[in-house]
Order: structure tokens, then sequence, then C-alpha cells
């Protein structure tokens, strides 16, 4: 089920997330706007992410109520777990790419909206070399040659809980974010008429189902973590804890088939973190068209299971896009310049 709400909700147990929806009028305006901006330009998701960025953010904090804006604002300083933003406008969009790429100058006015959202939310859109030739939008969508694995391009197989990108240290952002595990994903729903929900559970209420030996387990640096099917070229990161603990904050790297233990007890910690994850009190997400949700990657794990397809053309569709924090000093200044 769909949910509706006008104003903030937030959910009864650790997992903090916030939901605004926008009514029909502001999100006609907000088409309207942005499709005459970007008129006849060509802009690609890449080369003129910058130009996309600046068009975006202008028309949204034109036309989004005080309320969102807001909430946009502070959602990375707010220890807010996620961020669900529905009913965008969308535009006409073409058949779900089945080679995982497409033509992004077609996606301008969505890509306008992806990456104007980004900015209001004082992160940084990340790409990484090592994964999806280097560009900044994935599609998350059913390719040809990818049934059977275990990445965002599959359908068939499913992905257990898990948290992207485990083979790196975590970071605190900055212009080196490609050498850290990126903080945020987040998400524009094209389609998504098989209803596959994007499950999130708070790290938090993981932690709450486990003792205290076996955490401790956990966060010793006895893992070796390797880098998920969908990395090209990665060392193994040896020598590395599941859970850490950075302040007062817990962050957590983790992928079934990416992570080993190195002793008996780490190993038995592993297999209990992964007996309490199968029963995660999680929430489920149907995304819809015009859906936008970013979800903090350091202290929530995801996961979506195996489905069936539509048919390839309009088969589920998401465009993912990695974020990362900015230094301190930049988002503050970032707050303070909307005042
Ligand atoms: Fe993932």
């Amino acid at each position: 089920m769909h949910n509706v709400t006008q104003s903030p909700s937030y959910l009864p147990h650790a997992l903090r997330i916030v939901r605004h929806r926008l009514d029909d009028s502001t999100r006609d305006f907000l088409q309207r706007e942005l499709t005459s901006a970007i008129a006849d330009l060509r802009l690609d998701s890449d080369r003129h992410q910058a130009i996309l960025s600046a068009i975006g953010s202008q028309v949204l904090r034109s036309r989004l109520p005080g309320e969102i804006l807001q909430a946009l604002a502070f959602y990375s300083t707010s220890h807010r777990h996620a961020l669900l933003l529905e009913n965008l406008p969308c535009q006409r969009f073409p058949a779900s790419p089945r080679s995982g790429f497409t033509d992004e100058a077609e996606l301008a006015c969505t890509n306008a909206l992806h990456f104007g959202l980004l900015e209001l939310l004082s992160v940084t859109p990340l790409a990484v070399d090592y994964e999806n030739d280097g560009r900044l939008i994935r599609n998350v969508t059913p390719v040809a040659g990818a049934s059977g694995t275990t990445s965002s391009w599959g359908a068939d197989a499913e992905f257990f809980w898990h948290t992207d990108n485990l083979h790196l240290p975590f970071g605190s952002g900055g212009a080196d974010a490609q050498l850290y595990i990126p903080r945020y994903l987040s998400f524009f729903t094209v389609r998504n008429w098989e209803k596959i929900p994007t499950e999130v559970v708070a790290l938090d209420d993981v932690m709450k189902s486990l003792d205290h030996c076996a955490l401790d387990q956990l966060r010793s640096c006895e893992y070796t973590v390797h880098a998920p099917d969908s990395v090209e070229t990665a060392t193994p990161f040896t020598d590395v804890a599941v859970i850490e603990r950075h302040g007062s904050d817990h962050f957590a790297r983790f992928d079934r088939a990416a992570t080993t233990a190195g002793t008996l007890p780490a190993a038995e910690a592993l297999e209990l973190w992964i007996q309490t994850l199968r029963h995660a009190r999680a929430q489920e997400i149907i995304l819809r068209p015009g859906d936008f949700l970013i979800f903090d990657n350091y202290r929530v794990l995801h996961r979506r299971r195996a489905f069936q397809p539509n048919s390839p053309e309009t088969s589920r569709w998401l465009r993912r896009c990695y974020a990362s924090r900015r230094p301190t000093r930049c988002r503050a200044a970032g707050i303070r310049n909307r005042r």
C-alpha cells in the first residue's frame, strides 16, 4: 500500500524517516517550469551535472512549500535515516534500458529534479570510477545478461540485507569522497509496475536484538570484505569490523556474500547477525513513479527480494545516484544562505 501523507510522519521504531507528498498543483507547476527551463537543451547527466543541479534547485526552491524545503535543508544534519518525497513530476519516459544505459539528455528534466533535490539536501552527487562506467546515474533495472547476479541490474536473485560498496573505509565527506563508502543512496522512481518494495532497516534496530558479546565481536577487526558483484576492480578490505563506532553513532558495512570472518568467534557472531537480520523489523517502501527516496548508507541496511520483471520495456526502473556529505562548514553555509 502506498502511503499518502500531507505532513511528516515518523515510524514507531528506531528507523526515522520523514515523508512528504507534493499536491498535484505543485507537481504540475514544477513540471511546466522545468520543461520550460530545459527547453531544447541537451544536457548530459555527467558533463552538465552542475547546470542541471542549478536549474533543478532554482525551480524547486521557488515552488516547494516551506515545510518541505526545511525538511530537505536539515535532513543531513537532523539524524533522520531516510527521506521520502512523493508525487514529483514525471516526464515522458523511454523504455526501461535493457543495456543499463540510456540517452541521459532525454532525461534532463528528471535529472534536474534529482540533482536539484540533492542540492537542497546539501549533499553532493558522487560517481565512482570502479562501478557503472564511472557515471553518476545508475539505472536500477533488469538488464539483459545480469540475471542470476546479485546486482542492481538483476531481478531474479534476492538481495539480502546489505550496505553498498562496503569494501572501503567510512568517510566524513569532502573532495575525496570517492575513496570512502558512499554516505547516501538516492533514488528517483521512473516505474515500478511490479510494486517491488525497497526495504530498509535501521542499524540501531538490528543492534537492539543482539547481545553484548555478539556486538563486541562484530566491532572487532576480524573480518574481510570483498567488493560486491557490480564493482569492477577492487582489492579485499582486510582486518575490518562489521560495525564501527563513530562518536555517538554506529555505522555498518555488510554484504552477506562479501563478508568473511577470520576467527571462529567472529564467524559465530556473523551468523547471529545474519539470523537477526532475517527477522529484522523492516520498513517496506513501494516506490511509485515520481517518488524520490534518500537514505543513509552508513546507518541503514537495505534489500530487494527477487522478482519477476514486467515486459522488458516497462520493467521496474529506478534512477540511483550516490551522494556524499559536504564538509560541515559548507553545509552550515548552505543552510545560512537559504534563510
Ligand atoms: Fe544496494
